[in-house]
């Protein structure tokens, strides 16, 4: 809230409870409410833990040089990306995947920049050690280069990431080499592109037969050179991205792809069962946890206690002086004896 518009609102506040006191006793009160939250809505702040070291693309580096296996996690708001950076997430993945998972679309198709940016700039003001990326949606960079750095540009500037991903192979080299000579990190995405699950025929998995083991190689070596930093790879036998991640200079990011990767990368509402029951999930998915089940829980738990009046306790209550209460009581007694029917 604005300071002047905070101060008005307490000075009214302040003017509603005495209406006959002189202003400079509202300042007690203001001091009072600068300390205080009284609302039902506080900020999130700093998750608790120890402080960690920013991971940085050199640092990404060093991890692929010493054979460390990199861990990367989706997050699409401030909670999800507080909880994977106190985690310890090497780089958090702000993937289009929210489309589906978070805003309920069917694909990731549908999702547009400015909704991307949103989440960017959410999961960026929580992330205090990992590194950050952000997915170009679908549309935002096929046309050229320039588009594709244009966007990728708003992504750092608005969406406050560290780095972007966009989806392709050897046809997006240019785009890649374009935006890494800008200055912005690029970690490129081959074998499954769910963006183009249209062409692909549905979500299929890549390099099963020998010619197709050889393009997504092809892809990977093309996105390589151009600059990328680090590229996902989708839906691929273990057996051929583990040759592939041997070919390499950079490291792979496995999702559906073995553990011959040099790092994984999981959709966090996946992994962690926040969906509900019934839901399809791939073959590659490790539920950890079940948030679904919890939350649940926790709500109908809620529910139960509105409807037999046990919440709220005592114990969730503000207090008044008793003298006050009194008061009040009496004020009260005094207007209904004197049958008023307008109060004010
Ligand atoms: O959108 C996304 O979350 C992704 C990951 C699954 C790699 O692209």
């Amino acid at each position: 809230m604005p300071a002047t518009l905070f101060r008005s609102c307490a000075l009214s506040l302040y003017r509603g409870t005495r209406s006959t006191a002189p202003l400079s006793a509202a300042k007690p009160l203001l001091s009072s409410l600068t300390q205080q939250r009284w609302s039902s809505h506080s900020p999130m702040g700093t998750p608790t833990g120890p402080p960690r070291k920013k991971v940085t693309v050199g640092t990404i580096r060093s991890m692929y040089k010493k054979d460390e296996p990199i861990s990367v996690m989706t997050a699409h708001d401030f909670p999800s990306a507080a909880v994977a950076d106190a985690a310890g997430m090497d780089i958090l993945l702000v993937g289009d995947s929210l489309a589906m998972v978070s805003m309920g679309m069917e694909d990731t198709s549908e999702v547009l920049v400015e909704e991307m940016l949103l989440h960017c700039r959410s999961v960026a003001r929580a992330t205090k050690g990992a590194f950050t990326v952000g997915d170009l949606p679908m549309g935002s960079y096929e046309i050229s280069p320039e588009q594709a750095l244009e966007t990728a540009i708003r992504f750092v500037k608005e969406g406050r990431i560290q780095g972007i991903k966009l989806e392709g192979g050897k046809e997006m080299a240019p785009t890649i080499s374009r935006i890494t000579s800008a200055g912005i990190p690029v970690l490129a995405h081959i074998g499954l592109t769910p963006q183009r699950q249209n062409a692909l025929g549905g979500f299929r998995v890549q390099g099963k037969t020998s010619s197709g083991a050889m393009s997504v190689l092809e892809d990977a070596f093309a996105v390589q050179e151009a600059g990328a930093f680090a590229m996902v790879l989708e839906a691929v036998p273990a057996e051929v991205a583990t040759l592939i991640t041997k070919k390499l200079s950079v490291p792979t990011i496995g999702i559906g792809a073995g553990n011959g990767c040099s790092g994984q990368v999981l959709v966090q509402n996946d992994m962690i069962g926040n969906f509900p029951p019934g839901r399809f999930l791939p073959k590659f998915v490790k539920q950890y946890g079940n948030v679904w089940d919890e939350t649940l829980r926790a709500i109908t738990s809620y529910k139960t206690e509105v409807k037999a009046r046990q919440y709220p306790g005592p114990e969730h209550t503000y207090p008044i002086a008793q003298h006050e209460l009194e008061a009040f009581e009496e004020q009260l007694e005094r207007k209904t004896e004197e049958n008023e029917s307008s109060w004010f």
